[in-house]
């Protein structure tokens, strides 16, 4: 079954059980200051879980694109990606354990037709310290469900030591066996949702090889282990607990958050546990065999390269689409790290061409129908590579060389010459921590970071003045320009449409300078259209209006701006009319009549899919 098809399968599926189908929220969170990027379908999701109304009910489903950087130097073995979609189903409040475990066994082994016998599951062993009992609840389910395909689930405890024995359903602790966003019950902080969960495992049995020639091979078996024998491809988490300060209270709704990883699917539906066999990355892997005149499979080395290429430009290819082009800071900087890593791995294979663009076209292409999003930022993305290729590979060799001669004379990297590696050759420091250890050197990375810090501080120097909040100094002029620019971001998404997001601003007396993700070179028609628009709200002498909520309020109500410091509970709120509602430290105008006429006086790119507009007023 190809991996379109399932993901199809899943919400057709859930669609017949009552559930609204939802498109996938963007890589880059909007208005989640804890994270940089959506690493799990649940992120989007968190206002309705803590009781907000979902306006689509309350059975939702959907997959959701998802990016893990943590997992960038993990990539490369059989089973890691950094970008994976999850399909995810909710109940807000409505059906709870027993609906979903039969509902997925249903799905699993009727629709996408998974043998019964290999698929086996977890279960939270509870824990007295927190109050939580073992979750006998869902053990109860999970044997109905294997006794309608005559299958006795038998339970086991312990199996990290005794092995599986002849278990079919296992009890864990809240290392596997808890979901949060912050992880274990003791790493949540107070008002983050959680809950204990089961996982359910594919065995690939004819892989048993893999447990046998490897570190594992001493430890007994057992399908939470990472041997390579068993394979998540989901997780219920029982979503039901709220960490308060004395310890855990039920939610107000019992909630329900699956997540099945799409691929984890499609190669247990193929029996094959290489990730990179499936149908997805095929053009992929032909497109490179051509390049580089290897085959995938040739040796380990050559496997390894293909899978980090495969993996990090269609990592790319959709955090670009979604406003993260590559840069040297947030999230921007993992695109860019993505990238230079797909390239060193590239010239590992001697493939000498430039080849991200066709790569990007090919996944443009796998995923045209799901997301057509990328096919309209074809552009953006295609110039966004190109740019980031060309000039990583005019420095990739000599820095190459360069590392050559360091290791030969000496056993570690020093901060300094670390930060050359980055400042004059582009290395990212984790390439140069990476192509260190492959030589059994070391970097060292505390005198690198300080070499970055006394560099920042020189070019600091003698710079512009500093900038609060975007804003120059406090003068009136300075101010009625802010308010402009809030405007401004109005007029943009009114007449640009909603993708547009602020993406920086610096404010003097004299003008406003303003940046915003949008794919292309504005029209003189958009110029126009978005000029008038803020000169109309302008002349309708609308008060500028300030209140004060928490942090979790602004977020519920989806107001967009920047939370600047996540420790402090309480943003300020400025709303001019219908128009404009954003988180902002201020100053403002009390009224739009203090402002006078906006012009727009240039606009120009600031980088990839953002552009740059600069205005003033008169
Ligand atoms: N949120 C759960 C996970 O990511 C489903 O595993």
């Amino acid at each position: 079954m190809k991996t379109n098809l399932i993901r199809k399968a899943y919400l057709d599926f859930f669609r017949s059980k009552n559930h609204a189908i939802i498109p996938s929220a963007s890589l880059l969170p909007e208005n989640d200051p804890t994270t940089l990027f959506t690493g799990s379908g649940m992120q989007p999701m968190v206002p309705y879980l803590l009781g907000e109304k979902h306006p689509l009910g309350k059975r939702i489903a959907d997959s959701q694109k998802s990016f893990r950087a943590q997992d960038i130097e993990d990539v490369g073995d059989n089973r890691h990606t950094t970008f994976f979609e999850m399909l995810g189903n909710w109940s807000l409040g409505d059906y709870f354990k027993k609906e979903q475990i039969s509902w997925i066994f249903e799905f699993l082994t009727q629709v996408l037709k998974l043998d019964p016998r290999r698929l086996y599951v977890s279960v939270y062993q509870g824990n007295s310290k927190i109050n939580i009992d073992p979750d006998q609840e869902a053990v109860k389910i999970w044997q109905q469900q294997f006794k309608k395909v005559n299958i006795q689930a038998q339970t086991v405890k312990n199996a990290s030591k005794k092995g599986m024995g002849k278990g079919r359903i296992f009890f864990y602790d809240e290392n596997e066996n808890w979901w949060s966003r912050a992880g274990v019950p003791d790493n949540m902080p107070i008002g983050e949702p959680g809950g204990p969960d089961s996982e359910i495992f594919w065995d690939f049995k004819a892989s048993r090889q893999i447990h046998e020639d490897s570190i594992y091979k001493d430890q007994p078996c057992h399908p939470a282990c990472d041997c390579g024998r068993f394979l998540e491809i989901g997780n219920n988490v029982f979503m039901q607990y709220l960490k308060t300060k004395n310890g855990f209270k039920p939610l107000e709704n019992k909630n329900i958050d699956f997540g099945g990883g799409l691929e984890r699917l499609a190669a247990a539906i193929q029996d094959d546990p290489d990730m990179f066999n499936i149908d997805l990355f095929k053009p992929l892997k032909k497109e490179l065999e051509k390049l580089s005149q290897k085959q995938y499979q040739l040796n380990q080395k050559t496997t390894r390269a293909f899978r980090i290429i495969m993996d990090h430009i269609r990592a790319a290819v959709f955090l670009i689409s979604d406003g993260a082009g590559p840069s040297n800071k947030d999230q921007g900087y993992f695109t860019r790290r993505l990238i230079r890593r797909g390239i060193r791995s590239a010239h590992q294979l001697n493939i000498q061409d430039n080849f991200t663009q066709n790569l990007a076209r090919s996944i443009i292409k796998i995923y045209e129908k799901p997301y057509p999003g990328l096919k309209n930022n074809q552009n953006l993305i295609l110039d966004a590579l190109k740019k980031e290729e060309t000039g990583f590979k005019k420095t990739l060799n000599q820095g190459l060389k360069k590392f050559e001669q360091l290791r030969k004379k000496q056993k570690h990297i020093d901060g300094q010459q670390a930060f050359d590696l980055y400042q004059s050759y582009g290395f990212p420091i984790e390439m140069t921590q990476e192509l260190a250890q492959e030589h059994g050197i070391k970097v060292d990375l505390q005198a690198f970071k300080q070499a970055q810090k006394n560099h920042q501080k020189i070019s600091r120097q003698g710079a512009q003045k500093k900038f609060k909040g975007g804003l120059a100094d406090q003068q009136k002029s300075t101010i009625q320009l802010h308010t402009a620019a809030h405007l401004l971001l109005a007029a943009l998404k009114k007449i640009l449409g909603h993708h547009v997001k602020q993406k920086g601003a610096n404010i003097t007396a004299e003008r406003l300078r303003f940046d915003f993700s949008h794919p292309a070179k504005l029209t003189e028609q958009e110029i126009k259209e978005t000029q008038q628009y803020v000169n109309e709200i302008i002349e309708k002498n609308l008060p500028v209006k300030m209140r004060e909520i928490s942090i979790e309020q602004a977020r519920e109500q989806n107001i967009t701006g920047e939370f600047n410091d996540r420790y402090q509970n309480l943003v300020k709120i400025y709303t001019i009319g219908s128009y404009s509602q954003e988180i902002c430290g201020g100053p403002h105008v009390k009224n739009t009549n203090e402002l006078g006429k906006f012009q727009i006086i240039k606009q120009q790119s600031a980088g990839a899919g953002v552009r740059r507009i600069k205005a003033i007023l008169e």
